[in-house]
């Protein structure tokens, strides 16, 4: 018995040294050490024996299982140190090197227009309307007092989406100005009411002054009293706080727009000189917007009585007035995604536009 012991120690001290990762050694350990171990049947064997054999076997078979378990802990150290030596070698990092670079994009100046203008009108008290562009032909043209055979139907150079065959309801546009989303804020707000609408509208147009998309904010205020003088302030404060001018000039032209009643066109004073646009300044005059009284029709659309309220409303190129403000001479590149132009007119993302911050109200 004692000679079969000896035989185990040297087999099981062998298979511990070498095994090579810890899978290794615990399966050693569980054929050695485990309930059902080699070690442990053999203890088992101790109740059959006779007291004198048993008292020589079971110390033995007991330092056995001492000196296994100890060989084990110390190959599971071994194995263990040796893991974290090959990690550290590994994956061995210099803290100190740069960083790699991440090239940084730029905000586009007509997300940076579109930034500066509601945080002027937020500051006047509009908040930020929106809808679809996908847009109903009733919002786009008729709630806003544009009848079938209205020519202003044929001037806005609609895009049609397509019905199924058979399908005989008028076609949704791409909507061809952000006035409908007047229409839309009066239905979901009531009256009184001062929003603005940024955003992206459509027309089959395209040269050096048009693409076929490009960029409105709609502007509108309901009240029991507004008049075209209210109208007058909130675009000359707007025009001070967005070019940064203490001056500026605005000249109202009589025009006409099916949807409101009377109608101007507005103009802001500026100069040119050597390619250099100054605004509030000069003998030029810039066509900026367009605006007036808002039609009672328009009210009755948007479920408003007209008997007791009244508006202005006005809409205003936003892509016009960042090429005026930041000097960039061509609209269609505002659209080519040349990564040279986005870096060169393009704003970091950190400056955003506050009222507090930059943009002098
Ligand atoms: N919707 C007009 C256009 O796209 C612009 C406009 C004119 C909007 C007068 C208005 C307005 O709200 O009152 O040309």
């Amino acid at each position: 018995m004692l000679d079969s012991i000896a035989e185990l120690r040297e087999r099981y001290l062998a298979e511990v040294a070498s095994a090579g990762d810890a899978e290794a050694l615990e399966s050693v350990r569980v054929i050695a050490l485990g309930k059902k171990g080699e070690v442990s049947l053999k203890m088992r064997e101790l109740g059959r024996m006779s007291p004198d054999e048993r008292r020589t076997v079971g110390p033995a078979l007991n330092a056995l299982k001492d000196e296994l378990d100890a060989a084990i802990r110390a190959r599971r150290t071994a194995l263990e140190d040796a893991a974290l030596d090959e990690r550290l070698r590994a994956e061995w990092l210099d803290v100190t090197l740069p960083g790699r670079p991440r090239p940084a994009g730029t905000i586009h100046p007509v997300s940076q227009v579109m930034e500066e203008l509601t945080a002027i009108f937020a500051d006047m008290g509009f908040s930020v309307a929106e809808g679809p562009q996908v847009e109903s032909d009733w919002h786009n043209f008729d709630a806003l007092n544009i009848p079938p055979e209205h020519p202003a139907r044929q001037e806005h150079d609609t895009f049609f989406m397509h019905r199924a065959a058979g399908d005989n309801r008028p076609p949704h546009v791409l909507r061809t100005h952000t006035s409908p989303v007047q229409i839309r804020a009066m239905q979901a707000q009531g009256a009184p009411l001062r929003v603005i609408a940024p955003g992206r509208v459509y027309r089959m147009d395209m040269d050096q002054t048009h693409t076929p998309m490009f960029h409105q904010v709609e502007g509108l205020a309901i009240d029991r009293d507004l008049s075209m003088a209210n109208l007058k302030w909130v675009l000359e404060e707007f025009c001070r706080a967005f070019f940064e001018v203490d001056h500026v000039e605005l000249r109202f032209r009589a025009s006409h727009f099916p949807f409101t009643e009377p109608s101007a066109e507005v103009d802001i004073r500026c100069s040119w000189e050597a390619g250099q646009l100054k605004i509030g300044e000069g003998s030029s005059w810039m066509e900026i917007l367009g605006s007036g009284m808002v039609h009672p029709h328009v009210l009755r659309a948007g479920g408003i009585d007209p008997e007791h309220w009244q508006g202005f409303a006005f809409g205003m190129g936003i892509d016009r007035i960042a090429m005026l403000k930041y000097g960039i001479p061509d609209l269609r590149a505002f659209f080519e995604s040349d990564l040279r132009w986005l870096r060169h007119y393009g704003f970091s993302a950190l400056d955003m536009p506050s009222l507090a911050g930059g943009l002098s109200a």
